[in-house]
């Protein structure tokens, strides 16, 4: 089949609802590269949108799938099955400490689902504080949480009641016109406000935030916002939800995102990377909350899939044995000094920020304005040399560095040449 006859084919039978980032048509993939049926490499800098955090197709993952494959595919609760079981030991070994039990599920936005029905059914409360900016999913519930932009809502309306949106502490864009280095978080008052002039903390089930704003703009919330929201939310017997789907496994140079502030949240949902590019999601909570979600107050037909699990006990394997998380924070901080030097020559990058490889640069127009259009040019030119980079934010002016874990200095210098060179 030609790239042609497959593009043409693909338009007419799937759901134009869907957007497709490029026209390459994935033949093969491995570690940081994706080959097209053109014949082309590419190096894959959004990790098939930060999913194969280990590379593509790392053989152990592909290995512990193949063995799985041969014995057990499908156990959907009817039976237990081995590999789930491993997977939830190990997460209970990574996730932040406390968190000790799990729920698998399929997808980021059904963990979200989970999460914050995990999180009304342990409270016996119905309000859910979300963020502007955030981006949790697209199913009913998680689209009445994502805020990051209104075109994902419009059409659906009315959505889940009792959410309550925030504004998302980021930082460069301050809705309130402040300078990262001296506001003291005086954003946490809107949610405040929240409290006293909408919804009383007593009625409040859960916050659910992203430690780094994923789609809505690459951009960490500073650390004391987020010790202080916890605070806050311990005060008033809220549960803290961290929405780690796409921070999580290692993206930032820890295994979750919120360790960088030393959160312990009291709900943490993962999915992408977990299991390599096999579907699967988990929520994650401590025995005290998860105890209080009764038999049969949730459920999945197939969630922890014993392939995806086996997958996923790889992947955790691999990102140990490799030293992925030291790799992701060194590598980062490579490619954070060369972005910020590369901001000192070209005025039009109006921010570079990121933790390990969860890296994020902003691009204006000369008046200052969102570079939209200049962003759109940028990618458009290192997809022809051979660089997959992907965009997010509002305007979609942010480039997203997301490269597998695996990308070496070399590589990242590479992409970063091809980078500067479409830049400019
Ligand atoms: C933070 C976050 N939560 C939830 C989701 C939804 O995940 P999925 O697309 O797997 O449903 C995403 C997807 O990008 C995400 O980034």
């Amino acid at each position: 089949m030609t790239n042609d006859n497959a593009i043409k084919k693909a338009k007419k039978h799937l759901t134009p609802a869907l957007v497709f980032h490029t026209e390459i048509i994935a033949e093969k993939a491995e570690g940081i590269y994706v080959f097209g049926a053109d014949g082309a490499r590419y190096m894959d800098f959004s990790s098939g949108l930060a999913v194969t955090n280990v590379g593509h197709c790392h053989p152990a993952v592909v290995k512990a799938a193949k063995g799985q494959l041969d014995r057990l595919i499908h156990a959907g609760c009817i039976y237990y099955n081995e590999s789930e079981a491993l997977l939830a030991v190990k997460l209970s070994h990574i996730t932040p400490e406390g968190i000790d039990m799990f729920f698998f599920s399929n997808s980021g936005a059904e963990a979200v689902e989970g999460a914050i029905k995990l999180a009304r059914c342990a409270t016996g409360r119905q309000g859910i504080i979300a963020f502007t900016g955030g981006f949790h999913g697209r199913t009913m519930g998680a689209l009445s949480l994502t805020a990051s932009n209104a075109k994902y809502r419009k059409h659906y309306h009315p959505l889940l009641p009792s959410v309550f949106h925030a504004p998302y502490p980021y930082c460069h864009r301050c809705f309130l016109g402040k300078k990262r280095d001296t506001c003291s978080t005086d954003c946490l008052q809107y949610l405040k406000d929240i409290l006293r002039h909408q919804i009383a903390p007593e009625e409040v089930a859960c916050v659910i935030i992203e430690p780094v704003l994923g789609e809505g703009g690459y951009s960490a919330a500073p650390p004391d916002y987020m010790k202080m929201l916890k605070e806050l939310c311990e005060k008033e017997g809220i549960l803290f939800i961290a929405d780690e789907v796409q921070s999580g496994f290692g993206r930032t140079g820890k295994w979750f995102a919120c360790e960088h502030s030393g959160i312990r949240p009291d709900i943490i949902t993962m999915a992408k990377g977990i299991a390599s590019g096999f579907p699967l999601s988990a929520v994650g909570a401590p025995h005290a909350i998860m105890r209080k979600w009764p038999p049969g107050a949730h459920g999945t037909t197939f969630g922890g899939n014993p392939v995806s699990s086996a997958a996923a006990c790889a992947t955790i394997d691999v990102i140990v044995k490799e030293g992925l998380l030291e790799n992701a924070a060194k590598t980062g901080g490579y490619a954070l000094r060369r972005l910020k030097a590369m901001q000192k020559k070209h005025p039009f990058i109006s921010d570079v920020r990121g933790l390990g490889l969860m890296i994020g640069v902003e691009i204006c127009e000369e008046d200052g304005s969102p570079g939209t259009g200049r962003m759109k040019e940028v990618l458009k030119r290192c997809l022809k040399k051979g660089l997959i980079i992907i965009e997010c934010g509002i305007d979609k002016n942010v480039a997203r560095l997301m490269p597998p874990l695996t990308v070496n200095e070399a590589e990242m210098a590479k992409a970063l040449d091809i980078f500067e060179e479409a830049l400019v």
